[in-house]
């Protein structure tokens, strides 16, 4: 029988490239930046397989010209990139990879947090530029993290790794789900509010949720209107679930005190972007995930789903079938 064709949207280590091989045919967008889409259109014509990235849109188009499409393996947990929807009618498995990136991207969001609250960057960026005159007593004074409030909405995985992390600065942690997670409360004595609740009392609101059409814009005028003047804001899940302009207003009019963002609407963020512009914001490319070795684990389970589903297994983290 002919081997399957497995293609691979971006350049990713050799070795895993070899895991598929032992399987199929593989076919590779030699580069670190996003597959052309004519090009993804003809691969997804011919393959069994697609090993993507969140940067590349699975949409129905795509979907339906995969005649012999087995699975689209996302490298990513999130996958809001990919019509799942479309996917389950046509067949199509669907899988991402939850867990190996959990407590890289706890690490992440809690260096973010405290870059942010401690003005890591924009004090960095004075003693390149020549603005660190003299230490003086309120020079660079951020806010405190120990002791603090911090505000999880999205307590999935990642959520419980940041309240770990946090429980070690003594903080008091709030969340805010669909549902209270008794678990998590017994866990790490987070204590589940509303929404509204969370916004007006946590000094710290940190996005986790995933992007779905009931979390786009979450965070709007009236949310940031309703958090303290000291609030940090930090966004480590989907830049749409943010309504930019009104960040941007509640950043510049000083209703809240600063962000920290490592995902943007547009991706990567134009350098002339609006937030770009404030001392407050603290901008990342989108690399909540990217320890080594997390990547690494990544690339192998999204690898390790596709031979799976090419050799008649059950992928070992399905989406949906
Ligand atoms: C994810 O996994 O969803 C991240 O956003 C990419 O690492």
């Amino acid at each position: 029988m002919a081997k399957p064709y497995v293609f691979i949207t971006m350049q990713i280590p050799k070795e895993i490239v070899a895991l598929l091989e032992d399987v199929a045919h593989v076919g590779m967008w030699e580069a670190d930046t996003p597959c052309p889409r004519d090009k993804l259109l003809e691969e997804a014509a011919k393959a069994d397989a697609l090993f993507t990235m969140v940067v590349d849109r699975i949409d129905q188009e795509v979907l339906k010209r995969g005649q012999n499409l087995k699975i689209v393996a996302n490298m990513a947990v999130g996958y809001d990139n990919i019509d799942v929807e479309t996917a389950k009618h046509l067949g199509i498995m669907v899988s991402n990879t939850p867990d190996v990136l959990t407590e890289a991207t706890a690490d992440l969001t809690f260096a973010l947090l405290m870059a942010t609250a401690r003005r890591v960057v924009e004090a960095s960026q004075a003693v390149y530029e020549g603005r660190w005159q003299s230490w003086s007593p309120m020079f660079m004074a951020g806010q405190d993290v120990y002791g603090k409030t911090l505000g999880i909405v999205g307590m999935g995985r990642i959520g419980e790794a940041v309240a770990r992390r946090a429980r070690g600065f003594d903080m008091d942690i709030l969340y805010h789900n669909r549902k209270p997670k008794t678990e998590a409360e017994e866990k790490l004595g987070a204590t589940y509010c509303s929404f509204e609740d969370l916004l007006q009392k946590a000094d710290f609101i940190v996005a986790l949720t995933p992007l779905t059409d009931q979390t786009r814009h979450l965070f709007g005028r009236r949310e940031f209107e309703l958090m303290k003047k000291t609030a940090i804001f930090i966004n480590v899940s989907r830049g749409p679930v943010v309504d930019e302009e009104a960040l941007y207003h509640a950043l510049k009019e000083k209703q809240i005190w600063a962000a920290g963002l490592d995902v943007f609407h547009q991706e990567p963020v134009p350098t002339d972007h609006p937030l770009l512009t404030l001392p407050n914001v603290v901008p990342l490319p989108h690399i909540g995930s990217a320890s080594i070795s997390a990547r690494m684990a990544m690339a192998r389970l999204a690898a390790e789903n596709i031979v799976l589903a090419l050799t008649g297994k059950k992928p070992k983290t399905l989406i949906s079938e």
